[in-house]
Order: C-alpha cells, then sequence, then structure tokens
C-alpha cells in the first residue's frame, strides 16, 4: 500500500494524477477484461445500479479471456503510479497484490455491512490477508459446462454426453455428418480449460485436489495419461482455423450452429442470451461429460487501490455495496451467466442453466465436488498455473507430442520453479 501511496503522491506533485479528479466527480474507473457483447451487458447492469446511487463507472476495459492482458496494463500503471480506482481479478491475483500490500484495506466496511455473514462461506477465505479483508467477490463462474447446439444434436439423433467415452461416440457422428463437433478457440486457458474439466472427468475431485497439490505421483499417474489421451482425441474434433479464435467467437459457433459443442465457462451463456436464443429450446447446458456432481469454481473481485482520498475511497466503498446487494447480485448474474456470491439471494430469478448451476453447487458441496479453477486463477500461483498452460497448449498442437511427455514435461516444469 505504502509503495503506490508514495508514487501516487509523487504523480500529484508532478501534476499526472487523474485519479484525484474522478474522485471529485464522484466516479470509479474500473479495470477489467469483460468486453465481448455478453459480458458487456453483465458491466452495463452494474453501471446502472451504480449511476443510481450516483456514482459514474469509467471504464478501463482490457480485452482477453482470463484476464492476462488485463493483468499486464494493471502491472503497467501501477508501476507508473497511476492506479485506476479498481480492477476486476480473480482469487490468486488478488492475493498477490495484496501480499505486495497494493489493495486497501476493506475490513471496515466488511464488518460494518456484516460480509461475514452475507457471503458465501466456503470463499471467504480467500479475501483474507494479515486479518484485512482485500476485495470484494463480485460473481460466481463455474468452468465445467458443456453447451450444445439442440438442432444439431437432434440431427445426429444425440443426447448430450455424460461421458468422454459418450462425447466422443456423438463426435464420431457428428463428423461422419459433416459437423465440427466442438467449437475452440486455440489460445493456451482454452486449452487449459479442456484439461481442468477432463481430469476431474477421468480421476474425480479429490484426484484434482492432488494435482493442484503438486502430487507428483498423482501426476505421473496412469490416470493423468488418459486424461491427456482423451485431450489428444479432441484435436480431432475442432475446425482448422480454432487456433487464437477467441472464446465468444467459438460460442457463437454453437448459436448458429457451424459447431455441435463448446466447453465454457457459463459467461458463455451470456452470449446465448445476448443472441435470443433459449436454454432448453435453442441450446441445452450440462456438466462437461462425467463432471455432473462436480463445480468447478472461479470468482471474480474487485479490488481497491489506495487512492489517498477520501472521496475516491467513498466511491469505491459505494461500488463494493452495490456489487453485494442482492438484487443486484442476481440482476448481474442473470447477465453475466453466473451465479451469486451471497446466498441470501431471489434464486428463482436466474434461467434454467442459471437455477441448475446454483443447485449443482450446493449439491457438489455436500459431496465435497466443489473445487477451485487451474485456469481461472482460483486454485495455483501464476508460476504453477503456467507450468500447466504451457505444457497443454504445446500438447494440443503438436500430434507428435505424447500423453507421457506431456506428463513428464508437467514434471519438469514443477521442478524448476
Ligand atoms: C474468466 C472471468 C469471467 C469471464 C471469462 C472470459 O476468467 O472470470 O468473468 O469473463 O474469463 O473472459
Amino acid at each position: 500500500m505504502r509503495r503506490i501511496a508514495l508514487n501516487v503522491t509523487a504523480a500529484a506533485a508532478f501534476g499526472l494524477l487523474a485519479s484525484s479528479a474522478l474522485a471529485a466527480d464522484k466516479s470509479v474507473e474500473m479495470l477489467h477484461f469483460w468486453t465481448s457483447g455478453g459480458e458487456a451487458e453483465g458491466v452495463r447492469a452494474l453501471k446502472d445500479a451504480l449511476a443510481a446511487k450516483g456514482i459514474e463507472w469509467k471504464d478501463a476495459a482490457v480485452a482477453g479471456g482470463t484476464g492476462a492482458n488485463a493483468y499486464q496494463v494493471l502491472r503497467s500503471r501501477l508501476a507508473a503510479g497511476t492506479p485506476p480506482s479498481g480492477a476486476q481479478m480473480h482469487i490468486q491475483e488478488t492475493l498477490a497484490w495484496a501480499n505486495q500490500g497494493l489493495l486497501r484495506d476493506l475490513s471496515p466496511l466488511a464488518e460494518k455491512d456484516g460480509w461475514r455473514k452475507e457471503i458465501l462461506p466456503a470463499i471467504q477465505s480467500n479475501y483474507e490477508v494479515d486479518g484485512k479483508w482485500v476485495a470484494v467477490p463480485v460473481t460466481m463462474h463455474r468452468s465445467n459446462w458443456l453447451w450444445y447446439n439442440s438442432a444439431l444434436l437432434m440431427k445426429v439423433g444425440a443426447e448430450p454426453p455424460k461421458s468422454w467415452d459418450e462425447f466422443n461416440a456423438i463426435a464420431d457422428k457428428l463428423k461422419a455428418a459433416g459437423i465440427t463437433p466442438l467449437a475452440l478457440g486455440g489460445q493456451n486457458w482454452q486449452y487449459g480449460d479442456l484439461l481442468e474439466s477432463v481430469i476431474v472427468a477421468k480421476g474425480g475431485a479429490d484426484f484434482y485436489r492432488k494435482i493442484v497439490a503438486g502430487d507428483l505421483e498423482a501426476i505421473k499417474s496412469d490416470t493423468m495419461i488418459s486424461v491427456f489421451d482423451q485431450i489428444a482425441k479432441l484435436r480431432g474434433y475442432v475446425d482448422a482455423n480454432s487456433p487464437g479464435r477467441d472464446w465468444n467467437l467459438a460460442t457463437a459457433m454453437v448459436i448458429n450452429g457451424e459447431a455441435a459443442f463448446q466447453i465454457m465457462g457459463d459467461w458463455a451463456k451470456a452470449e446465448f442470451a445476448l443472441a435470443g436464443k433459449k436454454p432448453g429450446i435453442d441450446y441445452g447446458c450440462v456438466a462437461s461429460p462425467g463432471t455432473d456432481k462436480d463445480f468447478i469454481w472461479l470468482v471474480d473481485n474487485f479490488a481497491f487501490f489506495n487512492l489517498n482520498d477520501k472521496a475516491a475511497e467513498e466511491a469505491q466503498n459505494t461500488l463494493a455495496e452495490t456489487v453485494l446487494d442482492p438484487k443486484v447480485q442476481v440482476d448481474f448474474a442473470i447477465k453475466k451467466g453466473s451465479i451469486p456470491v451471497i446466498d441470501n439471494v431471489d434464486a428463482t430469478r436466474l434461467d434454467a442453466c442459471g437455477q441448475k448451476s446454483y443447485e449443482d453447487r450446493k449439491n457438489a458441496a455436500t459431496t465435497n465436488g466443489v473445487v477451485p479453477s487451474i485456469f481461472h486463477n482460483a486454485a495455483l500461483p501464476a508460476a504453477q498455473t503456467g507450468v500447466y498452460l504451457d505444457v497443454v497448449s504445446e500438447f494440443f498442437v503438436t500430434p507428435s507430442m505424447t500423453s507421457k511427455d506431456a506428463v513428464e514435461a508437467i514434471v519438469t516444469g514443477l521442478g524448476q520453479l
């Protein structure tokens, strides 16, 4: 916190600090990566709710799923001493910035508003560093979803697959009928999302926990080999234009009937909704194959920077209070495809997929099936996640690489950290 405060003071002395001007006109400048059509709808819901309280949301949006580009911009702005009021970030970034003392302590607000009673108990420990609340959770997503185009499945007489064997059989049928089975954006995190779903499917939640814990026996196991064998099979089910494609363009392929399936977190649902598609009619949402009882979660947080300005702090506090308002929690989740981070809400307002997610999380909690996402920075620090990202993306685009090679590359990569 001190470094930013010093930088901010220095910048102000040179007349460079825009933030105090922002604060004076009651606004918050938020750096985020919600730039797809559906994501922008979510931002609009927050903006409107905040505007109703007299605070303007100023956009500092940086495109790129999972926020890798946005985090880069944030690092530059912090280094330059010109932080935004706040930023969207996942759990691991929140912890990393907080450990450097860069985030505002929200404890007084948390205490005043009873966050401990409101926020889902299962995620609370991720927000406390040295006994201080370092961010406010905004919304919860699930990464292990399978989205499908109902008409295309009907065309080949298929039901949504419950296992990877079923998926492969349907994908072969689709391919034979000239239909691209899997819409995929060839970007490293999108390969990563496939990987975490397949790990849970093949090994179960406890096996996944062992992988997250760096258990070498689990990493080198036959189960992990079978995980990569399945990822290798998926290479044959994507179209030639997959490399580099953004996730929302892959979702559009399922929406438009150019591909049958996509494995993607529930932010994809916002794109279906924006296109006027109805769950259960035009498209379907089921857990990714073999993960029906499991819930791979991730949370988007807002963390705030110390701008040394009372009005700026008040605007930040108002935003934090706004996002935790039970009505705003649901309004935002409806637009964004996510579920609320508090329990005291009217979940019946969510659509069918949202309600399924809400129920699935509760049920998975009773069977110990709730696990944090690796590739959306809930489970592991950036360095470890980076090893998995490198290996799975190289593996996907290198057919000569065997599953054993992939597992060995993970062991080597982790060993070098
Ligand atoms: C996730 C993020 C979601 C969603 C998605 C695609 O990492 O938590 O809110 O936006 O990326 O951009």
